[in-house]
């Protein structure tokens, strides 16, 4: 996870897009299913003479050393809020909940009543693991215009992996697939007004040795698929199949000649 934030990182610029009002001398942070902490504790660092951070999650992932404007709470995101205050927060951070959170519209309603009215931002970020190619490659991985989605030859287990994978999520009843218009839908219905979506590209695979991401889905793919593929009602999937969906899949990413992105 640790990694995974640098690679976010990275491939965004920076670790927040929400203008924080750099004069306020309190500012208070949340962020829901903070994981290990890393975002909340940079943020921390970041703004250590004018902000609070919170990070809140079911599990006690989070280091015990931490800086002394951050802190941690355990709580279930899907239960009623208590303890976070109303209209006090300035930004809500969420990142790479999907799969884990049954209805989103609860949970950005939740997220509108604690943010300071008229003033606070949400900063929502998934990934999309469809994968994409480039038509007409540039150096820039943002807002990127020049791509298409990488469905055929020499793809084709790695794509069936990721519609599966969204199948078999959307048959638990906690969908992983992107749908931007039905985010801006749902945020729009919540209150929130001004809604920005940027786009970035992460690579699967990469010839620098520098890149952080393809060796940390390399890492993921096993743990994101053995729930859902071997939890889902469809009986085509058993840990046989699974195994070797997930070894063609990462083989596939290694070798394939050009290079494939999911977006963020
Ligand atoms: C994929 S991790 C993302 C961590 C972090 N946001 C990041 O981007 O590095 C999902 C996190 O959500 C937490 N989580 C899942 N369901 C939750 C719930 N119902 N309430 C609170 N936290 C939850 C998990 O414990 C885990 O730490």
């Amino acid at each position: 996870m640790n990694l995974f934030h640098d690679a976010v990182r990275d491939a965004r610029g920076h670790s927040h897009s929400a203008p924080l009002n750099k004069n306020s001398d309190h500012l208070r942070i949340l962020d829901v299913g903070t994981g290990t902490g890393r975002w909340a504790i940079k943020m921390a660092e970041k703004y250590v003479r004018c902000s609070e951070v919170w990070g809140i999650d079911v599990s006690p992932w989070q280091p015990e050393r931490i800086p002394p404007n951050v802190k941690f709470q355990y709580m279930d995101i899907e239960e009623p809020w208590q303890g976070l205050g109303s209209e006090s927060w300035d930004l809500v951070h969420v990142r790479c909940m999907y799969g884990a959170v049954t209805s989103w519209p609860q949970l950005y309603e939740n997220i509108w009543n604690c943010l300071i009215p008229g003033a606070g931002y949400i900063e929502h970020i998934e990934i999309d693991w469809q994968p994409v190619i480039r038509t007409t490659p540039t150096g820039q991985r943002k807002n990127c215009a020049d791509v298409e989605p990488a469905l055929y030859h020499p793809l084709s287990v790695f794509p069936f992996w990721v519609r599966s994978f969204y199948d078999c999520m959307d048959a638990a009843k906690r969908p992983a697939r992107v749908d931007s218009a039905a985010t801006h839908a749902a945020l729009y219905h919540a209150g929130f007004v001004d809604i920005r979506e940027d786009t970035y590209l992460l690579p699967y695979n990469s010839g620098d040795s520098k890149e952080r991401f393809p060796r940390i889905f390399d890492d993921w793919i096993e743990g994101l698929s053995l729930r859902p593929f071997l939890e889902t009602t469809d009986s085509s999937f058993n840990l046989t199949v699974v195994d070797q969906m997930i070894i063609d899949s990462r083989h596939e990413l290694a070798t394939v000649q050009y290079p494939v992105f999911c977006t963020m």
